[in-house]
């Protein structure tokens, strides 16, 4: 059965090549909400697009992200590299092509995206398309308004574009056609310093229960500081965006708090949320 498929696609700048001293925008209003933070690139910065999809059945799941990423970035993974890459805004959405991976088109008031995989390499093509559900928020408001305060943490931007979409997703891998629907997210994050040195661990996770779409994220920067981020919408109405309200621990196996180095994954997260209810 298929279940799981990662696609990291990465422009990556040789070290020592980009020795400037970059832009990178933390306040709204500057670009569009989704359109390039870092400009340019540089050996420590990093700017990346993410989308997933997760099967209404929980079995099959789609992760890809398409970074700009100076030398000091490194991460698990296996980027396939693009040596050709176009981003470009429309309106407060974003486009973005990656020459030999794929590329994804979003709309201007950011509702729906598509992206596509074309890569001879990897023998795989197809289309993801989502429809947006849950209004974008930043880390701590849904007022999206110029001037907002797009830093999660010291030295990290987040912008969470899609908190919950209508997703479908088809593939061609090799012959194998894949197939299937869910609950998709996009959101993108970036850095003016290299993303290891500013967190110990983060937690983060977004999901669909009944009405409620929910996403959060408990980050734990170097010096000990936890930043958080909640957002609860039910029915597509944001009921909570905030930087407060929440409380994300690991129980189970691997849940010493805070985590270590060497600590693995948790059997699971407890996450309390504060949600205000409007029913009155
Ligand atoms: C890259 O730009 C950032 C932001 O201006 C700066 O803090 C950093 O030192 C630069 N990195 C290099 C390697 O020049
Ligand atoms: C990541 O790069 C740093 C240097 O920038 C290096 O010290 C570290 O070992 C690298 N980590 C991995 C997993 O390659
Ligand atoms: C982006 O969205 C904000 C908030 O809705 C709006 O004020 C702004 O005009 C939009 N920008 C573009 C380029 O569409
Ligand atoms: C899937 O791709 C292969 C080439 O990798 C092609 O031969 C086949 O016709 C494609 N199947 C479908 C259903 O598009
Ligand atoms: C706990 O961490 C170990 C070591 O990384 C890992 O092998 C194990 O699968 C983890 N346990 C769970 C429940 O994820």
């Amino acid at each position: 059965m298929w279940s799981n498929i990662s696609l990291y696609a990465c422009l990556h700048f040789a070290a020592g090549v980009l020795d400037v001293h970059s832009t990178v925008e933390f306040r709204s209003g500057q670009t569009g909400l989704d359109g390039m933070k870092v400009f340019p690139s540089n050996d420590t910065t990093v700017d990346w697009w993410y989308f997933d999809v997760v099967s209404w059945d929980h079995k099959s799941e789609i992760v890809i992200t398409f970074y700009t990423a100076g030398a000091a970035f490194n991460q698990s993974g296996t980027p396939n590299m693009a040596e050709d890459v176009r981003i470009g805004t429309i309106g407060n959405g974003s486009s973005g092509e990656y020459q030999g991976v794929g590329d994804w088109l979003g709309s201007s008031d950011m509702s729906q995206y598509v992206v596509r995989l074309d890569s001879p390499s990897n023998g795989i093509f197809g289309e993801i398309i989502l429809k947006s559900v849950a209004p974008p928020h930043l880390p701590c408001t849904d007022d999206l308004s110029a001037g907002g305060d797009l830093l999660l943490a010291p030295g990290v931007g987040w912008v969470n574009v899609m908190p919950d979409a209508d997703a479908s997703v088809y593939f061609n891998w090799s012959g194998t056609v894949v197939e299937f629907s869910g609950t998709g997210y996009h959101d993108k994050n970036w850095g003016n310093v290299p993303m290891g040195s500013t967190f110990r661990s983060w937690y983060w996770g977004h999901g669909r229960a009944g009405p409620y779409s929910v996403v959060w994220f408990d980050f734990l920067a170097v010096d000990g500081t936890e930043y958080k981020s909640s957002y609860v919408a039910r029915d597509g109405k944001i009921l909570n965006a905030a930087c407060e309200g929440i409380k994300v621990r690991p129980f189970g196996a691997n849940s010493t708090y805070p985590p270590t180095t060497t600590t693995g994954s948790p059997s699971g997260f407890n996450i309390e949320l504060l949600v205000q209810s409007n029913d009155g």
